[in-house]
């Protein structure tokens, strides 16, 4: 059965009043953060704040200062009308979308109209890359953010966990979800939260997968159908050494180049493989307590990242 539309909120300052309202009445507001053009993976996490509140917000924002100036913000997929339709078709459905125009204050009213009119805000990024943009305060969590993806993305983290502390101090959620699948931003947001305390309860939901194994991520829509068929080395290659780990294979050396090897074999260009601890994301060589695989890889023009836990 459909759930009711939700209402779409584009102003922090109503955004606020709606969720101080909320708290009024006792209720638990549990948010879900996202850039939009959402997948199963997404919807997911709705299902999982349905456990702990009682009023879901959904933010869409494509966020400009987690974009580098390489990366074309005006490319990344779109699509508010679908996102609605898939939001009604979850169980319990969204209150809130929280669609906002307003989040960065560059001096020049150009960004108005969220996605809907995200072109104005491409102009922004280099404008806030080079010059600071009238923004300039930024939430770094120092170490967390250094390897894995903040390697070849040097100021992508600042840009999230900035965002997401202004998401958190709008919308003043009891409990936020996050994926897995960007396990590193998962950790960082921890991390921020334990730090600045923030009351806010941080869930980290897991990964959603298509029926062959491949991540469900928005940036899927870039790989030709070849492509996607090659990226599948990717949870393959992972799984096969989560499976030789867990048969005693304890070296992470070996079990890396088996990962790149078979994505590399596959035709995709190896950004990182790394096999680091579950929390403080550090490089292990042996395996002798809880760790994570991380992998991002480029198949054309997508640069897909995935996981696997092992818990030994
Ligand atoms: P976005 O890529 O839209 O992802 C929003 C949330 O969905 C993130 O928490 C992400 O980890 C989760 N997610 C994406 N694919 C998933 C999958 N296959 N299974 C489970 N969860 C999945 O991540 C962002 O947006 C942004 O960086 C954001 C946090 C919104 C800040 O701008």
């Amino acid at each position: 059965m459909a759930a009711r539309e939700p209402e779409i909120i584009t102003s922090k300052e109503q955004m606020r009043r709606w969720s101080r309202a909320m708290r009024a009445q006792g209720k638990i507001i549990g948010l879900v953060p996202t850039m939009g053009y959402l997948h199963k993976g997404h919807l997911s996490l709705i299902n999982e704040a349905h456990k702990l509140a009682n009023v879901i917000v959904v933010s869409i924002y494509v966020n400009p200062s987690q974009f580098s100036t390489s990366e074309d913000m005006s490319t990344y997929p779109s699509d508010l009308k679908g996102d609605l339709q898939k939001l009604m078709s979850v169980d319990g459905g969204v209150d809130v979308v929280f669609n906002p125009y307003d989040l960065y204050d560059y001096g020049k009213a150009r960004n108005r109209g969220g996605i809907q009119k995200r072109d104005n805000n491409v102009g922004e990024i280099s404008c806030l890359e080079e010059r600071g943009g009238g923004h300039e305060s930024w939430v770094r969590v120092e170490n967390l953010e250094k390897g894995l993806c903040g390697k070849s993305r040097p100021l992508f983290f600042r840009g999230v966990a900035t965002i997401v502390s202004k998401l958190f101090n709008i919308v003043e959620p009891d409990v936020a979800i996050f994926g897995k699948k960007d396990y590193q931003q998962w950790r960082i947001i921890c991390r921020m939260v334990r730090d600045l305390d923030f009351a806010v309860q941080v869930i980290g939901s897991e990964i959603v997968r298509e029926d062959d194994g491949l991540a469900m991520s928005s940036r899927n829509v870039y790989l030709t159908l070849n492509e996607r068929q090659k990226a599948l080395s990717i949870y393959k290659s992972l799984s096969k050494a989560k499976h030789a780990a867990e048969d005693g294979q304890v070296n992470c050396k070996r079990l890396k180049e088996s990962v790149i090897l078979a994505i590399e074999e596959a035709g995709g260009k190896v950004d990182y493989a790394e096999i680091v601890d579950q929390e403080t994301l550090e490089a292990v060589e042996e395996i002798k307590s809880p760790v994570v695989i991380c992998v991002a890889a480029w198949f054309g023009k997508a640069r897909l990242i995935d996981n696997i836990e092992i818990n030994v």
